[in-house]
């Protein structure tokens, strides 16, 4: 595992930046799993303003929904589709047809689930996954225990989710209580991880996730077997002694 230190917020989302910057100049056909949630915000506010001065195509690329609420239409406004759809896709200008969603709306949705697996499969995997980290050591809605091989599917997700996400949609009665996510197996298997980790309420699960044994009861600590993962944080994250920074005493 890769870890870079970054000394705030905004730059974080532009050291994320960078990375997925060189990946689409690499391949501009690239497969991306994104997450929502606020910390990747930054970084796709970033992508958005690199689109518009054209120095990114994603013309090409492909996206796959990483999670996403049980039950709802895609017009709902609690949707992760309609989150994703606002804050990635439009302002990328990423095209329906270049995307694979995780129907929550599906009348099965665990043969949604089987199927989505088998697109990801087909497609060759993910190139990059971009990924925030749960409070409780959850990847997308993976939450403990997930083992590292558990696939796609549905999931009922821990009250401690619940009330975190709470935050988001103005209570916790207005958090569906099951999911759909993107399952260890496919997100482990990415050929890129970037894990982007924002702010001192992290710091505990990101220490277990980067130093603690790994267990499926933090999911997440096992990025520490995946091939090519690289942890962008900022320091109120960061759990080891603070760092210091150029012109800083
Ligand atoms: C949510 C989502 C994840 C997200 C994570 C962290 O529950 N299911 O995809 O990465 O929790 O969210 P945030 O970045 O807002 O802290």
């Amino acid at each position: 595992m890769d870890l870079v230190v970054e000394r705030d917020y905004p730059t974080l989302s532009r050291a994320a930046a960078e990375v997925v910057t060189d990946l689409l100049m690499a391949k501009a056909d690239a497969r991306l799993v994104v997450a929502t949630g606020e910390t990747p915000l930054g970084l796709y506010r970033n992508l958005a303003d690199r689109k518009v001065r054209g120095q990114i195509d994603t013309s090409r690329l492909r996206i796959f929904q990483l999670d996403e609420y049980l039950g709802l239409t895609l017009d709902d406004s609690r949707s992760l589709y309609r989150w994703m759809r606002e804050v990635f896709l439009e302002p990328l200008a990423i095209r329906d047809h270049q995307v694979t969603r995780l129907p929550g709306d599906a009348p099965n949705p665990t043969a949604a689930c089987r199927a989505y697996d088998h697109e990801v499969e087909q497609a060759g995997g993910y190139d990059l996954a971009i990924l925030g980290l749960g409070r409780n050591g959850h990847l997308g809605f993976n939450e403990p225990p997930s083992d590292h091989d558990a696939p796609t599917r549905v999931v009922t997700l821990s009250p401690e989710t619940v009330h975190s996400n709470a935050r988001y949609w103005g209570g916790e009665d207005r958090v569906p209580r099951r999911a759909l996510t993107a399952g260890m197996k496919q997100l482990l298997a990415a050929r890129r991880v970037l894990l982007l980790v924002s702010g001192r309420g992290k710091r505990a699960m990101l220490a277990r996730t980067l130093e603690g044994p790994e267990t499926p009861h933090v999911p997440a600590s096992f990025l520490q077997r995946a091939e090519h993962v690289t942890v962008i944080t900022d320091r109120d994250a960061m759990p080891m002694p603070a760092v210091s920074f150029p012109g800083e005493v």
